[in-house]
């Protein structure tokens, strides 16, 4: 069964169908229409399909939709666009950080939350910050150096 929920995503509310186990992750993939954020392992462990609810990190394959009501969802597509990117993507660009870019949302999302609560995160507090966010390609350097670069930046 069914109910109708309202979720506000991004600023903006989206009527939305969801059951007592439909997830978050499934709600704005398949019925928000943004795809942005990835479904990698489904079970909590990759970190691909970070979001922030409330203003705060959460895996959105672990959270049911219907709790999110009445709360402010960002997903990646919320936190920059291409012409604006926020300093963290800029910084992944600009360090060429990314690579088959699967992970990269949630990497965006985790560290954008993280130096949003410690500006001045030094290197050993970025890479503890962003452990549970998995990488297959890389080796975590690139992206631990641009989150870095991005809170040096943003400090400036
Ligand atoms: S898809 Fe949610 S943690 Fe992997
Ligand atoms: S860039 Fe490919 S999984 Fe991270």
């Amino acid at each position: 069964m069914t109910e109708m929920v309202t979720l506000r995503v991004n600023g903006r509310e989206h009527p939305c169908r969801a059951g007592i186990a439909t997830t978050l992750l499934t709600v704005l993939r398949d019925q928000c229409e943004l795809p942005g954020t990835k479904r990698g392992c489904n079970q909590g462990v990759c970190g691909a399909c970070s979001v922030l609810v409330g203003g705060k990190p959460v895996r959105a394959c672990l959270t049911l939709a219907t709790d999110c009501e009445d709360r402010e969802v960002t997903t990646i597509e919320g936190v920059g666009t291409p012409a604006r990117p926020n300093a963290v993507q800029q910084a992944l660009i600009d360090t060429g950080a990314v690579q088959c870019g699967f992970c990269t949302p949630g990497m965006v999302i985790a560290a954008t939350a993280l130096l949003e609560e410690h500006p001045d995160a030094d290197i050993e507090t970025i890479r503890q910050g962003l452990s549970s966010n998995l990488c297959r390609c890389s080796g975590y350097r690139k992206i631990v150096e641009a989150v870095s670069l991005a809170a040096r930046r943003t400090a400036s």
